[in-house]
């Protein structure tokens, strides 16, 4: 099955193409054809987090362009042969235009998309319904309506948390060019996969921008809600801090690498900071304490000095890596667990996957985990989780669909 999957929830405009066979578990195999992603970072850089309007214009700007990358690196980028206002085209058009109303960026570029290219081999389109942001997620949303009805394809309405945990899941088989097509000369290759073996009941620990959860999974997609954050989401405590010692959006990544150099520098602990609610009785979690007293030491200062930054961010990925891994380990304990599956883009995060892999290692289970490229937000996590769910038939009427900005897993 041909599954193309767009992902407009949050600040990556993504669609993708990707071949998949077999059922959830052992003969599970897909290839990845096509996969074009753009990052909006640089646009919301200036607000310092997402802008949901803004995300809304640039989505109804990429999405078209993404879409003739996911098919070109696909061989599925073909023009038409009749093209031009053909009565069927004239219909087609009015109603293009009735779904798109609200995104003018989007109906301009996929109007003369549509009329010069081919329909493409695709048997059904997986589109993120939620969760995230509302205004991003429609555009997404009305895109896949447009080409469900231009293309006659089922939809798939996709958990984005749940693309986060299936992507968690798998094994990518050429790992050395993850980012697209290898062309070999005349061959052509494609990045493969599979579902790593494992054994149910799992863990699994979402750490994105928009959520910290721990959930216990006791069959596939079946998702019990153990903890999750009671004020600010991992990732969103590293983008704050990120600013709070003035690195760009997203900072996670820059968090990342400046902590980094503090170990390998062995630079003195300037600072301490809390490790919230580490010893309390809940899978839950808080990570505004942490903001705040990161916020606390740096009025007092009137400059921070290029050390002192570094040492910032290692206490604080410290303080995280802490109270992730303690949560992680005693629901690995009390639920007898041997899989624990992570996802979300903190995912990406070094430090954090090397403690992981220790922590586990220790305790005799395995740790799932996506290659660093798409722990991130892309949408062949979402053409992957739309798979198992068309497998199942389970497809949604398009004109009901609707933007579910928290969306829950259960
Ligand atoms: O899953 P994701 O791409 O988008 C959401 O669904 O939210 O996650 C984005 C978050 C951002 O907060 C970003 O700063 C964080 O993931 N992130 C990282 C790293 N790479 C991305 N945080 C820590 N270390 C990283 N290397
Ligand atoms: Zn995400």
């Amino acid at each position: 099955m041909r599954i193309l999957g767009i992902e407009t929830s949050c600040d990556e405009t993504a669609v993708c193409l990707i071949e998949a066979e077999g059922n959830l578990g052992a003969d599970f195999t897909f290839r990845i054809l096509g996969n074009g992603i753009a990052s909006q970072a640089v646009a919301h850089a200036d607000y310092g987090g997402v802008f949901p309007n803004l995300a809304k214009r640039e989505h109804g700007r990429n999405l078209v362009p993404m879409l003739e990358i996911a098919l070109r690196e696909s061989g599925a980028l073909n023009l038409r042969h009749e093209k031009g206002l053909t009565m069927s085209f004239s219909r087609l058009r009015k109603s293009l235009k009735n779904i798109l109303a609200r995104e003018p960026e989007l109906f301009e570029r996929l109007e003369p998309f549509l009329n010069e290219h081919a329909r493409p081999d695709v048997d059904a389109i997986a589109v993120t319904v939620g969760p995230g942001l509302e205004p991003a997620l429609w555009v997404g949303i009305n895109f896949a309506r447009a080409l469900s009805l231009a293309w006659n394809l089922p939809i798939v309405a996709a958990n984005h948390m749940e693309g986060h945990v299936v992507i968690s899941m798998t094994e990518f088989l050429d790992s050395h060019n993850l980012s697209g097509r290898i062309d070999y000369g005349n061959e052509k290759r494609y990045i493969e996969g599979n579902i790593v073996k494992f054994e149910f009941p799992a863990v699994t620990l979402l750490i994105s921008g928009g959520h910290t959860e721990l959930i216990l999974m006791k069959e596939w997609m079946q998702y019990e809600y153990l903890g999750r954050t009671r004020d600010d989401a991992v990732g969103e405590a590293f983008d704050k801090v990120a600013r709070m010692i003035g690195l760009p959006y997203p900072g996670g990544p820059h968090i990342s690498r400046l902590a980094e150099d503090a170990r390998q520098n062995n630079f003195p602990r300037a600072i301490t900071l809390p490790r919230p609610m580490l010893n309390e009785d809940t899978y839950d979690f808080s990570f505004s304490g942490l903001k705040t007293a990161v916020l606390r030491f740096t009025e007092k200062r009137y400059m921070l000095s290029e050390e002192l930054k570094k040492q910032i961010a290692r206490e604080f990925e410290d303080a995280v890596t802490e109270v992730l891994i303690a949560k992680m380990m005693r629901a690995v304990e009390e639920f007898g667990v041997n899989t624990v599956v992570v996802g979300g883009g903190v995912s990406a995060n070094t430090h954090i996957r090397l403690r992981l892999t220790e922590a586990l290692a220790e305790a005799g289970a395995k740790l799932l985990l996506c290659p660093v490229e798409y722990s991130t937000d892309n949408a062949v996590m979402i053409a992957l989780a739309g798979y198992f769910h068309a497998l199942k038939k389970e497809f949604a009427e398009p004109d009901t669909l609707r933007a579910s900005g928290n969306l829950l897993l259960a």
